[in-house]
């Protein structure tokens, strides 16, 4: 059985390929970094002797989308990890349009459309779908990526509710962390005001909570509380607290 894993060269989505290499499943990795995606081939080949299917590809692009799609319909999937994602911090008109519209293709269209493909094709599957804590309410001065993530949050949770009706047996999981030790920092030009997690650990609960078919997995109880108190507070109020956190984290 095959675990396919976006995002797979760094930070959360690498150490998800490790997890689920070591639970047994051959992999089906992708990200642009081919040296990176090379480098944990060996690794998994090396301690865990499973199978590695290396996809270098920019999941920006349409046609990437449709050739990772095309790739991978001949392997018998049971996990995909819906993962690849990235941040821009700073007010609206500090973030350029290009960033702009690699943060939407990335974060919205690419993680629908994986999302939505394997939903429809696969069954008895796991999706873990990657959010974050910004998918429960508007984030300025990270307008754009808190945004994408309330996008995905909101479609993973409607697609879970008719698969359900569907009765089909695929399990979606949307992992909404707060600050994970990752690249995420320097690709978002921000250093997180609140102590991260470690990348492994978020990987290992995720994965833990996906395979229990939980709606949500969020590492570590604090964040779990302040997500918990951010849902209910009016927008109005976490707009404040979010404007104001961020504005701390720009570099
Ligand atoms: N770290 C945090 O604090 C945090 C918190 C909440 C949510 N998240 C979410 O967690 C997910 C993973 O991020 P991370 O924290 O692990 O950061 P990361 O270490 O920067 O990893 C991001 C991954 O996405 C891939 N990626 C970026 N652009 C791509 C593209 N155009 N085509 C294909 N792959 C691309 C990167 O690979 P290449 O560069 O090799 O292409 C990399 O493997 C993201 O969705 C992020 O929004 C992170």
């Amino acid at each position: 059985m095959y675990a396919l894993i976006t995002g797979a060269s760094s930070g959360i989505g690498y150490e998800c390929a490790k997890i689920l290499a070591n639970k047994g499943y051959d992999l089906i990795i992708t990200a642009r970094s081919i040296d990176k995606l090379n480098k944990l081939s060996d690794e998994i080949k090396s301690t865990y002797n499973k199978d590695v299917v290396i996809l270098p590809l920019d999941i920006s692009k349409k046609e990437s989308i449709n050739e990772l799609f095309d790739k991978t319909k001949d392997y018998k999937i049971e996990v995909v990890i819906n993962n690849a994602g990235l941040g821009k911090v700073g007010m609206f008109y500090e973030v350029t349009d290009d960033e702009d519209y690699n943060m939407i293709n990335i974060n919205v269209t690419a993680m629908h459309m994986v999302l939505k493909h394997y939903a429809e094709v696969l069954d008895n599957a796991y999706i873990l779908t990657v959010a974050s804590i910004a998918s429960f309410c508007p984030g300025p001065k990270m307008a754009t990526y808190y945004a994408t993530k309330n996008y995905i949050r909101s479609y993973a949770e409607a697609l879970r509710f008719e698969l359900k009706k569907m009765k089909k047996n695929v399990g979606i999981t949307i992992l909404a962390p707060g600050p994970v030790n990752t690249n995420f920092n320097d690709t978002a030009n921000v250093t997180f005001t609140l102590k991260g997690v470690a990348a492994d650990k978020c990987a290992s609960y995720a994965i833990k909570r996906m395979f229990k078919k939980k709606k949500f997995a969020t590492p570590k109880w604090s964040v779990r509380w302040a997500t918990r108190f951010m849902r209910i507070l009016p927008h109005r109020t976490s707009m404040r607290i979010c404007y104001k956190s961020q504005s701390k984290k720009q570099k």
